[in-house]
């Protein structure tokens, strides 16, 4: 209501016409760029969507969302297995098949506590999915040692006491092991830039080093 007396616009009139005014401009540009968010969310969500169907390799098969069925080959045993499938390699291990060798000490890639084999390379299982994994051979910790023989890395950490509270100590030695096995000749430079992801925080590199080279030089000697 206008103020009977002046007729100008009331308090109430005048804080709803403000209220507008002080509303930023929207320009063609602005709607257009708030529109484009949008149709960015959209998008990612369809390519979301896609990328479930198109995971698994590029076999084009629905993946998800519920549990799928998939056939690993862990310590060269055939293993199968339901997951879901954002399940990470180490969450399948430890939580579903009960192999606690490997360990999770940050679950984000940064301290490789639960370094794996996958074929010949090393990876930190926090952050391989057991979807990208199908195919391969993957090598815990239990799947080191021959029987009761344990692998040279394994009986040198022993040895050399390369171990404190040992929870880094399953991944130390999958990427020392890993080292050796590929050049038995490697060099101190090799083994710290073999475990420059690893972290000890016991401190027991020195001893790790001197571990790691005398499995070296005894493989070697094979
Ligand atoms: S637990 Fe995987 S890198 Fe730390
Ligand atoms: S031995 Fe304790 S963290 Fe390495």
């Amino acid at each position: 209501m206008s103020d009977p007396t002046s007729g100008l616009p009331s308090a109430d009139q005048r804080l709803d016409r403000e209220d507008i005014t002080a509303l930023p401009p929207v320009s063609r540009r602005s709607f257009l760029q708030g529109a484009g968010v949008s149709a960015i969310g959209a998008s990612i969500l369809e390519v979301g969507e896609a990328a479930t169907r198109e995971l698994a390799n590029g076999r084009g098969e629905a993946i998800g969302p519920g549990a799928v069925a998939v056939t690993l080959d862990i310590n060269g045993e055939r293993r199968e297995v339901q997951v879901d499938p954002a399940t990470t390699l180490v969450e399948l291990l430890r939580d579903g098949l009960g192999m606690t060798g490997t360990k999770i000490g940050c679950d984000r890639g940064a301290c490789s506590a639960c370094t794996v084999w996958v074929d010949e390379e090393v990876v930190a299982s926090c952050m391989t999915l057991v979807l990208d994994v199908r195919g391969k051979k993957i090598t815990t910790i239990e799947g080191l040692a021959k029987g009761e023989t344990l692998h040279p890395v394994q009986q040198a950490f022993v040895e050399h006491d390369a171990l404190q509270c040992g929870f880094c100590t399953p991944g130390m030695v999958m990427s020392c092991a890993r080292l050796v096995e590929q050049n038995p000749n490697c060099s101190l430079e090799d083994v710290r830039q073999a475990i420059s992801g690893h972290l000890c925080r016991c401190g027991t590199y020195p001893n790790i080093f001197k571990a790691t080279l005398s499995a070296a030089s005894r493989m070697r000697d094979v």
